[in-house]
């Protein structure tokens, strides 16, 4: 998850350590934002995360990339539970591979049980996690993945069981919303869940459109229940998610938000669907309309989206 971040380190912010790619802005000599790099980010005494210096956020800020995923993936889809009684592949999307920590925490939270998981990632670059890969001592989450990680990079990759528990893990290398709306989409293997782990909406707009999420839903196989948790909680998202077809509940703290949001093509898998009580915040919200282009602001509801969203199977 990320958000945006101070690089200052004000009080109450994490701080920034020096990491090996590319310097500290000097705002003295440089006043333009820098287009590649990271660096670590000290987020609390031993906890550390990558900082994309481009997009000026840090990819789990407050509590750190293992808790975060954690709360936010492994213990809401309830995945130890759900994998324990599945037979078969169980397929998790990582969109948003970054620098690796929610599909290693995934593997590594599930290591002692007999399954077998098929991870799909998806990013347009393996610059974060080539870089986290030469700060395994710092980050920790990498730490016995090496190899493996080093194959995955260079192949795309990577297949080993540990004990009971086998791990597929591919990278679909490639802007995502380009490569949601190719044909070629509809031959990869149907999500169980999805971890949808994107920019920030005003820093990543093109990922968090409506188009986007319609496609993405227009892809899941309708027989086969699968949850999207991701860290937002904006009424923008929940109402581009209800557009889109998902059910849309609340989703559970993480340590840094009070809450966040969960989608599903079931409501069997929504604990806390959203209600009327907050379709009516909804309408009154001054930043609810769907982003329908790439390109971020915020608007209140359209009557037609209005309408849409009245109809929608989870409200009658
Ligand atoms: C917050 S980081 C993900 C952190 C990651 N999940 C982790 O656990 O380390 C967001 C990621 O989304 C990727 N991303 C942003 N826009 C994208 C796009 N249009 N297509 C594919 N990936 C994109 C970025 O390259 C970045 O790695």
């Amino acid at each position: 998850m990320s958000s945006s971040l101070n690089n200052t380190g004000t009080p109450g912010q994490p701080s920034l350590q020096t990491g090996q790619v590319p310097t500290t802005r000097s705002p003295a000599t440089c006043s333009q934002p820098p287009t590649t790099g990271y660096r670590i980010v000290k987020i609390a005494p031993g906890v550390h995360s990558v900082h994309s210096l481009a997009h000026g956020e840090t990819f789990h800020p407050v509590i750190g990339p293992v808790a975060e995923a954690e709360a936010l993936y492994v213990r809401q889809l309830r995945l130890i539970e759900r994998l324990k009684q599945h037979t078969g592949d169980f397929v998790i999307w990582d969109v948003g591979l970054g620098a690796g920590a929610n599909a290693l925490t995934v593997v590594r939270a599930t290591r002692a049980i007999q399954c077998s998981i098929r991870i799909i990632s998806f990013d347009h670059t393996l610059e974060p996690l080539e870089f986290a890969l030469q700060h395994t001592d710092t980050l920790g989450y990498l730490g016995g993945y090496e190899g493996q990680l080093q194959q995955f990079i260079a192949g795309r990759k990577v297949s080993f069981e540990e004990g009971g528990q086998r791990v597929d893990w591919e990278l679909h290398l490639a802007d995502f919303p380009t490569l949601l709306a190719q044909t070629a989409a509809q031959r990869i293997a149907k999500p169980h869940a999805i971890m949808f782990d994107a920019f920030s909406p005003a820093k990543n707009p093109a990922m968090w459109t409506q188009p986007l999420f319609s496609g993405l839903f227009r892809l899941l196989d309708p027989r086969r229940p699968c949850a999207l948790p991701t860290y937002s909680r904006s009424t923008m998202l929940r109402v581009t998610l209800l557009l889109a077809g998902f059910f849309v509940g609340v989703g559970h703290a993480t340590g840094e938000k009070e809450e966040t949001t969960i989608a599903a093509n079931t409501l069997d898998l929504l604990s806390e669907p959203l209600d009327r009580k907050w379709l009516q915040r909804a309408r009154r919200s001054s930043s609810a309309e769907p982003m329908w282009e790439p390109a971020y602001r915020q608007a209140p509801l359209l009557a037609e989206t209005w309408e849409k969203l009245q109809a929608h199977q989870q409200f009658s």
